[in-house]
Parts: C-alpha cells; sequence; structure tokens
C-alpha cells in the first residue's frame, strides 16, 4: 500500500508538471502538437496512478476492475467518435457538451462526498466546516456548469434560440440565487443531522441548475463562444472543488490550471471584441441578429471587380497579405486558399497570412482551419505582428472577414465596435473583400466603410468558388 500511494504521489507530479508544459506547448501554434501530446500523456499516467491506488485499496478488486474497464471502453469510444466525426464548425458546442459532462460529475462526486462522510462524521469541527464547505461549493459550482453548458451547446447547435431570455430584473434573480446558496451552504455546514443536510443539498442543487439555465439563456448566441470558455473556467473550478472532496491533489491542480486558463481565455477574447466581460455576462448583445446597429451611414459606392482582375493584379503584386475571417469558415475555402498562397509564393511573391485574435467564431478558428490545409506555420503571423507594415503590401485579400478589418473601430468613436483592435488592411495600395453580397453585415451589425474605400475592390461570391476562379485564372 505504502509503495502504491508513493507511485501514485510521484505519478501525479509528472502528470501536472506534463499539463503544465501541455498549456505551455498549445500557447504556440509551432508546439501546440507538442503539447496535445504532452497533455494525453499527463491524463494516461494520471489515470493509470489512479486506477492503481483506488484498486490497491478496492474491497472487490475484479468487480472494481470491471467497472473501471466498462467505463474506459464506453467514454473513449464516445470520445474517438465525437472527435472524429465533429465539423470544425461544430467544436464550440462539443466543447459546451463535455464541460457539462465536468459538471455532472463534480455534482455527483459532491453528493458522494456527503453521504459518505455527512456533517458530523469528522471528528475535528473545522476539518467538517471545510468538508461541507467543498461538497456544497462542488455541487454549487457543479450544477451551474452542468446546465449552463446544456443551454450553451442547444444554443450552438441551433436547437434553442439564439436570443437572449430577457427576465425582468434578471440580474437581481442571479444574485438572490447566488445569495440563498451561500445561506443554504451556511445552514449545510452548521447542521449535524442527516436529512436536513439532504434536504439543503436538494435546495443547493436545484436552486444551481435553475441558475445555470437562467444565467446562459440571458446571454446572446452570438456571445456564446466567449460563455463557453467562461464555462470552462466554471469547468475547471468545479473539478477543483470535487479534488478537495475527493482529497485528490491531482484534480485540485488540473482544476485549478483549467480555472484560471479558461478565465484568462475568456478576458483575452473579450479584449479582442472590446467588451467587457460584465457586458458578456450580464447578457444583451449577439443575439445572432445581423441587422444594423445604430444609425446607418452613407460610405459611397463600392467598387466590383473580377476574379479574372484580381488574378491580374496578383501577378504584379509583389507583397500580398492574406486576412481570413469567419467566411471563409462557412465558406470551407482554407484549401484553395492555401493553393493560391503557395501558386503566389511558387511565382516569387512575398505571401503572409495575417490572423486576428478573434476572427472566426472560436479561439484560435483561423490558425485551426490554416493548419487544416497545410499551410507553413511561417507564413502565418498575429495581428500585432503585421499590423504596422500593411502600408509596404501589394494586395491584400480580405477572405470573408468583416469586424476584424473595419476602419470604423479606429475613425468612429460612436461606432459599437469603437477601440476594437483591427487589422489596419485598409493602408495596403489594394484591398480585395471576398464576401457574397453587399447587404450582409458581420457578427457584430455594423457597416464597414472599408468596402467602400478607393483603393477597394469586391469580389462578390462564395469564398470558396471566387478563391478556385482566380486559381483557375492564374
Ligand atoms: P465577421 O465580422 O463575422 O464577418 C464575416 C464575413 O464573412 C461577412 O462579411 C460575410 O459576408 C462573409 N461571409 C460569410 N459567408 C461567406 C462565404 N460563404 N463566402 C464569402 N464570404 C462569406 O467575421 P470576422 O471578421 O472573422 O470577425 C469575427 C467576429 O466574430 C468579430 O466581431 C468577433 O468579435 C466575433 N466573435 C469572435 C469570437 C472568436 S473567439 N473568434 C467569438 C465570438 C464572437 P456575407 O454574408 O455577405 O457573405
Amino acid at each position: 500500500m505504502r509503495f502504491l500511494a508513493a507511485f501514485q504521489n510521484l505519478a501525479y507530479i509528472a502528470a501536472a508538471l506534463l499539463f503544465i508544459l501541455a498549456l505551455a506547448g498549445l500557447a504556440r501554434q509551432k508546439t501546440a502538437v507538442r503539447g496535445n501530446i504532452l497533455g494525453a500523456c499527463g491524463m494516461g499516467i494520471a489515470l493509470v496512478a489512479t486506477i492503481a491506488a483506488s484498486g490497491g485499496a478496492a474491497a472487490n478488486l475484479p468487480l472494481f476492475l470491471g467497472a473501471v474497464v466498462i467505463a474506459l471502453v464506453i467514454g473513449a469510444a464516445v470520445g474517438v467518435w465525437r472527435a472524429r466525426s465533429v465539423a470544425m464548425t461544430q467544436m464550440p458546442e462539443l466543447v459546451a457538451m463535455l464541460h457539462s459532462f465536468v459538471g455532472a460529475a463534480a455534482v455527483l462526486v459532491g453528493w458522494n462526498s456527503y453521504i459518505m462522510q455527512p456533517g458530523g462524521a469528522l471528528p475535528d469541527a473545522a476539518e467538517n466546516a471545510f468538508h461541507l464547505g467543498e461538497v456544497g461549493l462542488a455541487v454549487l459550482i457543479g450544477a451551474v456548469t452542468l446546465t449552463g453548458s446544456i443551454v450553451a451547446f442547444l444554443k450552438l447547435s441551433g436547437k434553442m434560440s439564439g436570443k437572449p431570455l430577457v427576465l425582468p430584473g434578471r440580474n437581481w434573480i442571479n444574485l438572490g440565487a447566488l445569495v440563498l446558496c451561500a445561506l443554504l451552504i451556511w445552514q449545510l455546514i452548521t447542521t449535524d443531522g442527516f436529512v436536513m443536510g439532504v434536504a439543503f443539498l436538494v435546495l443547493i442543487t436545484v436552486i444551481s441548475l435553475l441558475l445555470g439555465v437562467h444565467l446562459v439563456a440571458a446571454i446572446g448566441g452570438g456571445d456564446m463562444p466567449v460563455v463557453v470558455s467562461m464555462l470552462n473556467s466554471y469547468s475547471g473550478w468545479a473539478a477543483a472543488m470535487a479534488g478537495f472532496t475527493l482529497g485528490n491533489d491531482l484534480l485540485i491542480i488540473t482544476g485549478a490550471l483549467v480555472g484560471s486558463s479558461g478565465a484568462y481565455l475568456s478576458y483575452v477574447m473579450c479584449q479582442g471584441m472590446n467588451r467587457s466581460f460584465a457586458s458578456v455576462i450580464l447578457g444583451g448583445f449577439g443575439d445572432g441578429a445581423t441587422a444594423q446597429v445604430g444609425e446607418a451611414k452613407d460610405y459611397g459606392t463600392h467598387t466590383e471587380t473580377t476574379p479574372e482582375q484580381v488574378a491580374d493584379l496578383l501577378r504584379e503584386s509583389n507583397r500580398v497579405v492574406i486576412a481570413p475571417g469567419y467566411g471563409m469558415a462557412t465558406a470551407q475555402a482554407q484549401f484553395p486558399v492555401a493553393d493560391l498562397a503557395r501558386k503566389l509564393t511558387d511565382a516569387g511573391a512575398e505571401v503572409v497570412f495575417a490572423i486576428h485574435p478573434v476572427a472566426g467564431r472560436m479561439p484560435g478558428h483561423m490558425n485551426v482551419l490554416l493548419a487544416e490545409a497545410k499551410v507553413p506555420y511561417r507564413m502565418v503571423f498575429e495581428m500585432d505582428e503585421v499590423n504596422d507594415d500593411f502600408a509596404d503590401v501589394d494586395t491584400v485579400l480580405v477572405i470573408g472577414a468583416n469586424d476584424t478589418v473595419n476602419p470604423a473601430a479606429e475613425t468612429e468613436p460612436d461606432s459599437p465596435i469603437a477601440g476594437m483592435p483591427v487589422l489596419r488592411v485598409w493602408e495596403a495600395e489594394n484591398v480585395v473583400v471576398f464576401k457574397r453580397s453587399m447587404g450582409n453585415a458581420g457578427y457584430s451589425g455594423v457597416d464597414n466603410p472599408l468596402f467602400y474605400a478607393d483603393n477597394t475592390l469586391m469580389l462578390l461570391g462564395d469564398a470558396k468558388e471566387s478563391v478556385e476562379a482566380i486559381l483557375g485564372a492564374l
């Protein structure tokens, strides 16, 4: 047993280090694959160590191993099936669904922990209070994560309306539910009676489940990616709480890593969109509607072009920047776009991709698409790395991007996207914008003066078909 405990501790330290290295690796595209492998190795080690240690303490080893194998086979089969079948654009909803499992696990761990050690079970009063506090928090955070993630999944997959549910006094309802839960957790801590304790825990569970539904239902479908990242953070804290109740150090470390990285990612996304975190949580924006926001402005007329003219322009361009956006994802244009970049590079042009931090609909959306199309990492640059160089660029191809290249963010203080950092593509000599029609706005619903600028040509049509036509003409 002592050997098993020592093995478990060592394995947990190794797994924790691998998780930290995994996060560090995932921060850069070049090292992301290695980071993913390190994370998977860490999880493998953690599983083996936990199963070995729990198996050593199990009263009925064959039954224990049978249950573990069945759980592993079902979990792995579902995981492999979903990971292989999910479309890239469905990734946020898959992540939301996975978070709901973490929430459910935390609720079950909390309940199990209470049943095994109810109020007064531990001899030391402080230890007892701490344990019951952990149980209450694990159930609270877990239940909010569970139902919040289910609502996020339903909204993202279109099974529920993306419109924010605006109940009168909804922020007070949320605050009231939180205060009530805090009081009930206090009651749970101070009650020794098992039946009363169960009653308090039932109430905490029900209120938290409803709070999760209400919290996320009040947020517009368009803000769901930030919400998914926020729920990612919650699921980390729920796991950390479950780690405290189970006395499992690795779960505490892993939960804290997920909780803090999820919170930081939400912050970075909000910064990229120039939104405050509070305005996302309090809802009312990004309801998926593409209606114009604010007063319609007259920016003049736009100039249309053809694939043949763009091919001619590209033949004469020495420096080309490609700025992809959400439209490249919906058109699945990354493959012909990658072919175009190769063709231009082979012809002697310098071609780079400029990636805005919130281009698309999820963090790293464009990077994933470009990696899928085998675009070399050395051609892919973050916004800050290229934003000062546009004046030296001959032609920028804006492939299905809109808000992320909108000059109004810098020039119109009254614009809903004022202050949002954007790619300054308009400083280039020529800009070609790929979009389907002039009628539709971007995600934020505001018009884009770039489309009417003297140096901008509009290539209207599906991005994939347009790029293929340019390739044909070249
Ligand atoms: P958007 O502003 O959403 O614009 C997308 C553009 O693609 C539109 O101009 C659209 O015009 C065009 N498009 C759509 N389908 C197309 C197709 N098949 N072929 C050609 N064009 C097509 O895109 P963006 O610049 O990437 O900006 C992202 C927005 O999403 C930002 O406002 C950001 O704040 C928000 N957001 C991002 C995230 C993350 S984490 N990335 C999360 C939440 C929200 P047509 O319809 O006329 O074709």
